[in-house]
């Protein structure tokens, strides 16, 4: 079979939208928003230009809030002025015939201790526990060390901060809310139990309790916005911002990927899981745990991606992964940065335009909308586009 009649090219519907194909755009951080955090007419850009060939898009992690951590120039979606800074962003993707879904984003304790006592704001964590030393001694430096939640803050968090941020991302129209609970980040937080030690019903031992935030906050924002609207990232084998690799992840995730489908039986949503499936090491071999237990317990669309590369012939590898079944879809972050034209060069075998990490956190025009369409070579990377930066949409 070839590429561009395998599944990866079939439309797939996820909730109530038909998607054109199954290559999608993954989360990635790139720091092209304002200083007050409200997307810019750059990131509009970009997005619009990947819609072309239709994709599912999820953005990049978006704050919720700035109490729950704050990095510097990240789009967020706490007011009126992002969201319909981002309603523009959605408006054009729809255009240009493509799907959106927000990521999004509470730092807990990864979040920058020094930007958070800017904004007279405590550095809180699951638990009061540092990533490292580093973290620890800036955050004393800034003199903002690490306070566990309360269950306060937990309350206000399910209920009014998620709350205030999926009703703004519902009235920008994106297609779907994607919940980021990978990486580190707050969910993963509670979950992962190298960082909760909570002794309340949050915490403890039992995966029931460290999943507690996750469903309480999903439970919740069913009720408020359609819950086929929404989605979720997990990475069960995660080692970034944790202290180990979780050493119960299929029992953790088993729990939880249940929990899911429990959910969608009673008609109850998600939309999606988009998971993080490394599958290789960087020497090339295969890692001995996979993420493959949830393929067998989750039903539904299923937004595999982290380590998909082309250097096999014909792209046999996700090939392969797409024609499996027929509810899968091939995530690409670093490689949709650098080729805007993405699954339109994988559909016709075009090759791909190298990715440039070391532009990949920068705040300018440059190593953002510099890299060309099929076709286009020879434009890429104008340096003049260093001088360029975002304006803030709204
Ligand atoms: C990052 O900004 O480094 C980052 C953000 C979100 C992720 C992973 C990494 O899921």
């Amino acid at each position: 079979m070839t590429t561009s009649t395998s599944n990866l090219f079939k439309p797939i519907k996820i909730g109530n939208v038909t998607v054109k194909h199954r290559v999608a755009h993954l989360p990635t951080t790139r720091t092209r928003g304002s200083a007050d955090f409200i997307p810019t007419d750059l990131i509009k850009q970009y997005y619009t230009d990947r819609a072309t060939t239709g994709a599912l898009l999820i953005t990049e992690a978006t704050l919720l809030s700035l109490n729950q951590g704050i990095y510097a120039n990240v789009p967020g979606i706490w007011n009126e002025k992002q969201s319909a800074a981002w309603k523009q962003i959605v408006d054009s993707v729809h255009e240009a015939g493509g799907k959106i879904a927000l990521q999004l984003w509470a730092l807990g304790r990864v979040g920058t201790a020094k930007l958070l006592k800017e904004h007279g704001l405590p550095l809180t964590g699951v638990s009061p526990i540092y990533e490292h030393e580093k973290a620890e001694k800036e955050a004393i430096e800034a003199g903002n060390p690490i306070q566990e939640l309360t269950l306060d803050q937990i309350n206000d968090l399910i209920y009014n901060q998620y709350p205030n941020a999926i009703k703004l991302a519902d009235k920008a129209g994106f297609d779907f809310i994607e919940l980021h609970a990978a990486n580190g980040y707050l969910f993963e937080q509670f979950i992962h139990p190298g960082t909760n030690e909570r002794t309340d019903k949050y915490g403890g031992k039992s995966i029931e309790n460290r999943a507690r935030f996750f469903f309480d906050v999903v439970d919740h924002l069913s009720t408020i916005i359609d819950p086929s609207k929404l989605a979720v990232r997990l990475s069960p084998l995660n080692e970034f911002q944790v202290p180990y690799v979780n050493p119960t992840a299929e029992e953790d995730y088993s729990y939880i990927v249940e929990g899911l489908q429990k959910r969608a039986d009673e008609g109850k949503g998600i939309a999606f899981i988009d998971i993080v499936d490394e599958r290789y090491n960087p020497d090339g071999s295969i890692k001995s745990q996979t993420v493959e237990f949830v393929d067998k317990i989750w039903k539904g669309p299923l937004v595999k991606g982290g380590s998909y590369t082309y250097d096999n012939e014909n792209w046999k590898v996700i090939n392969d992964v797409a024609n499996a079944d027929d509810r899968t879809l091939i995530g690409f972050g670093r490689h949709f940065i650098a080729n805007p034209d993405l699954p339109e060069r994988i559909k016709s075998g075009h090759a791909l335009n190298e990715y440039d990490r070391s532009t990949f956190y920068n705040n300018s025009n440059y190593g953002y909308n510099t890299y060309p369409f099929f076709g286009q070579e020879g434009v890429e990377h104008d340096p003049e586009q260093k001088n360029v930066v975002g304006k803030a949409l709204a």
